[in-house]
């Protein structure tokens, strides 16, 4: 098997040598709507249409039929994909509502400091990778995303103890021998450890240029590798989906507007 695993996103793999390091765990760090959604979504989609990987990708908080609503625009059949037991789209907090829905939305409704623990013992990473194990087993899956680590580090208010239970977790991933990517929200404080515990990062970003925001991502981080380190622009447009120009920089130096 390639030591690497291949995004598949054009322009992106040349940018990593090849593709990300088979086995190791994978942050994409960005704002609101930079993109981290799709690219982590391609990884899954790619893994399974061209290379032959199934994958599993933990839906955190989104709704899950508007996201297969939405991809159909990159003609990203990701239900028939699920069907054909090539990739699982695992809704995680509505996963764990089984027969305590009502309960569980409860729990969610209210801001009394008893019920936010009670959910606190609900969303923990023991939970969450018992979800990850037995999906990973059912598929043989080699490619796993979780799309966002922030609700998940947000209830643990102990900073040491939340690093501790993301180690915990990217040590049990690379047991099951799966690649992983993990999102995280730029801005929001629980995700400045997380980078750091990962074997790679990608920064996505959203910069202001004449009035238009364009985008770019950099790779800051990857172990055992060289990498580009250039930011480069990215297009994400329909049919394509997401694109990476990975001969052309965002900004360029010199520039009088950067
Ligand atoms: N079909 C499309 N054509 C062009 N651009 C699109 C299309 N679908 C989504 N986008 C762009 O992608 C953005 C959303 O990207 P994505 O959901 O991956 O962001 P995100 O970083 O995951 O955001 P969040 O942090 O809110 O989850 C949209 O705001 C829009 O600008
Ligand atoms: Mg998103």
């Amino acid at each position: 098997m390639d030591e690497r695993s291949k995004t598949g996103v054009p322009g992106l793999d040349e940018l990593l040598n090849g593709g990300l390091p088979r086995g190791g765990t994978y942050s994409i760090l960005g704002y609101a709507g930079s993109g981290k959604t799709i690219l982590s979504l391609a990884f899954i989609y790619n893994g399974a249409v061209k290379y032959d990987e199934p994958g599993i990708y933990i839906l955190v908080e989104e709704d899950k039929e508007r996201l297969l609503s939405n991809m159909k625009d990159f003609g990203w059949d990701l239900e028939g994909l699920e069907k054909e037991k090539k990739i699982t789209i695992l809704p995680y907090i509505r996963c764990l509502m089984g027969d305590v829905e009502a309960s569980f939305e409860t729990e969610l409704m209210s801001a009394d400091p008893s019920r936010v623990e009670r959910l606190r013992e609900f969303l923990t990473v023991d939970t969450l990778y018992k979800q990850i194990k037995e999906a990973v087993e059912e598929l043989d899956a080699k490619r796993v995303v979780i799309d966002s680590m922030t609700m998940i580090t947000l209830l643990t208010d102990n900073q040491v103890s939340g690093r501790l239970q993301v180690m915990w977790l990217i040590e049990k991933l690379r047991k099951l021998d799966v690649t992983t990517v993990v999102t995280l929200e730029e801005g929001i404080s629980c995700w400045k450890d997380i980078p750091f515990l990962c074997d790679g990062m990608i920064y996505m970003m959203l910069k202001e240029r004449e009035g238009i925001f364009e985008r770019g991502l950099v790779i800051e981080k990857m172990r055992g590798t060289s990498h580009d380190t250039g930011m480069r622009p990215i297009k994400i447009r329909t049919p394509e989906g997401i694109v990476v120009y990975p001969d052309e920089l965002i900004f360029k130096r010199g520039s009088s507007k950067d």
